[in-house]
């Protein structure tokens, strides 16, 4: 018997091609997409008024001096972008040993909190991040004693960090530090300042990545020995995830992350199941500067790229997305 490829097939009535004809009749039939009130544009907030300062190894992305970010944020918000989630420096020589400068009412943090919200409001969404790895002298995420990271003792400097920025006026503030029993002690703190309403993005997955890289140097939060392997999660663990994410729910989170995000797609799948909280993915800067680099070089076609990953992370299960790409995206219409 020879094979003809010419020949027809008699009858074959099931052609998923038909919905793939027109342009038109792709988008009648998409089942997700991704649009600008899901985006949460990080920033980087140096201690001082005016400030550009562009991280070489993220390009398109510079640390502000607080005014600078008003502008910034407020340029952003023209173009849709509602939602920011904010990192701070302390002044040089201020760093020591149980990050102090982290809880400071006149931190970087704390000063563009308060700016953003007289010029902007409830108008945009802003988000803090709770750690103390930029403050300390170490570089590591806690209190460390003989190499140790001491989760007990790292909580009430947490819970402190996060009233402080909530008396600033953040409308939510997220723990990235991964001590245990963090989100209650920081729940409690705000709770007894009176901030009940101030909400908690809970960094509840968060594993211990080598694609923090870019952002260790933007922050300078790169511990001075040692790793984060005894705190953040080992990237081949799954179940471990549902665990951090049903203790942070408990503790009283109002929202969950897993980062990172591209690696991790399963995860936010997986912890989508499992709770009925808003979840976000945090597409963080490793993945950011890796598309980056490539579509410098021309390899690869930037738009398609960040509208393919943006839109897996919606496929996989995420709510809400954190991602250097936000401007760009809008800006140059990508999505
Ligand atoms: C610090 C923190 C990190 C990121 C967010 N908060 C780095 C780390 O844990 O080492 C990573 C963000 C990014 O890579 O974009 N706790
Ligand atoms: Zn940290």
């Amino acid at each position: 018997m020879t094979i003809d490829s010419r020949e027809v097939p008699a009858a074959l009535s099931s052609r998923p091609r038909r919905l793939r004809v027109t342009e038109r009749l792709r988008a009648l039939v998409r089942e997700n997409r991704v649009s600008a009130e899901q985006l949460i544009m990080p920033h980087f907030v140096l201690p001082t008024d005016r400030a550009e300062d562009p991280i070489e190894s993220m390009p398109g992305i510079s640390r502000y001096g607080v005014k600078d970010l008003v502008q910034r944020v407020l340029a952003d918000a023209e173009l849709g972008i509602r939602a920011v989630l904010l990192f701070g420096t302390p002044p040089d020589g201020s760093k020591d040993e149980r990050g102090t400068p982290a809880s400071s009412p006149d931190s970087a943090v704390a000063r563009a909190v308060a700016a953003l919200k007289q010029q902007v409001g409830d108008e945009i969404v802003v988000i803090t991040d709770v750690c103390l790895c930029a403050y300390t002298s170490h570089g590591h995420c806690g209190v460390l004693r003989d190499g140790k990271v001491i989760n007990d003792e790292t909580l009430p400097l947490l819970r402190e960090t996060a009233v402080a920025h909530a008396e600033a006026g953040a409308d939510l503030v997220a723990p990235s530090d991964m001590m245990d029993g963090r989100v209650a002690a920081i729940r409690e703190g705000l709770d007894e300042a009176g901030h009940t309403d101030v909400g908690i993005l809970s960094y509840a997955v968060k594993y211990a990545s080598a694609y923090y890289g870019p952002f260790r140097d933007a922050a300078e939060s790169t511990p001075a020995a040692g790793d984060r392997k005894a705190y953040q999660m080992d990237p081949a663990n799954v179940r471990e995830a549902i665990r951090e994410a049903r203790l942070d729910e408990q503790e009283g989170a109002d929202m969950l992350m897993v980062k990172p995000a591209l690696a991790y797609l399963d995860v936010v799948r997986a912890v989508r199941e499992e709770t009925s909280l808003p979840l976000a993915t945090y597409n963080v800067s490793g993945e950011y500067s890796a598309v980056k680099a490539a579509a410098e070089r021309g390899w690869l076609d930037e738009a398609a790229v960040v509208r393919e990953n943006l839109g897996a992370m919606v496929r996989a299960g995420a709510d809400l997305i954190i991602t250097y790409h936000a401007r760009d995206a809008l800006q140059r219409g990508w999505l």
